[in-house]
């Protein structure tokens, strides 16, 4: 095998994994599933989950990909090698393949609203007028596979040319230049009359709305905004130099996640209540809302632009992950066979993802258990496959790899303390294997 490729900088690592947990996952699906799931005590039990489940297991998955220096299968070979553990990887694989086939259903609604935005067709309209617009944009079959393909196609041409370069410099300036929109946004969502109604939505839990359901979602949320549970940590830290200090870039990350998803919860309920909307609208509440908050801003009609380019590139560098995963483990790191499979698979994704999109038009009315196409591929993402690959890394670290190397990854580049080790080891060995499970079996009302 050719050398491997590396970050080209510290911060080059920390900007792509950033880059992978932050994008749809905090700013348009938390906001829908805190909707659909009463807000507040949501929200809480989200938060619960990210530092005792999410945390660990995002520090387990750097520790497997910088131990092991190799892709999400082989990792798991070289660390247990003879075993079926690699099995993990492979789980990863398709988690990917299934999660990107419908992440980029959302990608394309993000390039058909920066279109329409940009040739002008939303001036001008009120908070219903809006989503009749945008309702109608997706419902239409060629428009939303065709923006689908475009996200896509987006994909696979970085992935095709290896690891990020370049796009760890540009989300430099893009993931701060989306901070300080979200907080403008933030700014006017919480100053709108009956704006309170939506804080205490989001910031007062009550625990009488909470379900077996919700308890599920929350954690699959937790899951899905860290990028845990699928390898893709393990693939990113793997092309990591020893030298880099592990915890102190998944403090980082987790830090930002939780902020942006705050962020995003104080930027959508406010105009919500404000405007009469419905919390619980579902995946479109994102698209029917912002552009609402927006226009009550001087040119908000720029700023909803500028805002929807950070959205697009926010998503892109989390699709990147997804498929970045399945090409380097395809293409064994041969630099020659990247460029093939990343299209190979891209267009293969595209394929199997466009029964996705057309559930929200033509095909919404084939559903299973309750469920459309979309939601069901979300679903067996975000609330089954997410659970498993993180139960069975937090199996796979303690049980495979000895305690004396995990606290020298851990420590590696910087002062991590015996103590916060012990919480870790403690938290990956005993809580998230057992919380997991038990979180699953209630939902399957096993007890
Ligand atoms: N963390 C991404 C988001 O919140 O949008 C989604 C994601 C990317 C999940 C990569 C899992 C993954 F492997």
């Amino acid at each position: 095998m050719s050398q491997r490729e590396q970050w080209s900088s510290k911060l080059g690592f920390i900007l792509a994994a950033a880059g992978s947990a932050i994008g749809l996952g905090a700013i348009w699906k938390f906001p829908y599933i805190a909707g659909q799931n009463g807000g507040g005590a949501f929200f809480l039990i989200f938060i619960i989950f990210t530092l005792i489940l999410g945390l660990p297991l995002l520090l387990a998955e750097f520790i497997i990909g910088r131990s092991a220096q190799d892709n999400a299968v082989d990792s798991y070979r070289k660390i247990a090698p003879g075993t079926q553990w690699h099995w993990v990887g492979i789980i990863g694989m398709v988690t990917s393949f299934i999660l990107l086939s419908f992440y980029s259903v959302i990608g394309g609604w993000i390039v058909v609203y920066l279109f329409k935005a940009i040739v002008g067709d939303l001036n001008g309209l009120n908070s219903d007028q809006y989503a009749v617009v945008f309702g109608e944009t997706i419902s239409d079959p060629m428009i939303s596979v065709f923006v689908q393909l475009l996200f896509i196609l987006m994909t696979i041409f970085v992935v095709s040319k290896g690891v990020q370069k370049g796009i760890e410099r540009a989300s430099a300036i893009m993931m701060p230049a989306l901070f300080i929109l979200f907080i403008i946004l933030v700014i006017r969502a919480v100053t709108l009359d009956g704006a309170m109604e939506g804080i205490k939505f989001l910031l007062q839990p009550d625990f009488t709305k909470v379900k077996s359901q919700t308890i599920l979602e929350a954690m699959g949320q937790s899951f899905f905004t860290l990028s845990v549970g699928v390898s893709v940590m393990v693939t990113y830290s793997s092309y990591l130099p020893k030298t880099q200090s592990l915890p102190r870039s998944a403090f980082s990350i987790v830090g930002m996640n939780i902020f942006i998803v705050l962020l995003a919860g104080l930027a959508i309920f406010p105009a919500v209540f404000s405007f009469n909307l419905e919390p619980g609208a579902g995946p479109v509440l994102l698209f029917n809302v912002l552009p609402t908050v927006f226009s009550q801003i001087p040119f908000g009609m720029f700023f909803f632009i500028a805002f929807l380019v950070l959205f697009l590139f926010a998503a892109l560098t989390s699709a990147f992950s997804m498929l970045e995963i399945i090409v380097s483990v395809i293409s064994k790191g041969e630099p020659t066979q990247r460029k093939k499979w990343a299209w190979i698979i891209g267009l293969a994704i595209f394929v199997c993802g466009i029964p996705s999109a057309l559930s929200f038009g033509i095909l919404g009315e084939i559903t299973l258990f309750g469920k459309t196409i979309f939601d069901l591929a979300d679903f067996a993402v975000s609330n089954v496959l997410l659970p498993i690959g993180s139960l069975l890394i937090a199996i796979f670290v303690p049980v495979k790899m000895k305690k004396s190397t995990l606290y020298e990854e851990l420590k590696r580049g910087s002062s991590f303390k015996k103590g916060l080790f012990e919480i870790w080891y403690f938290l990956i060995r005993f809580v998230a294997p057992l919380l997991i499970l038990a979180v699953m079996l209630d939902v399957l009302g096993v007890w």
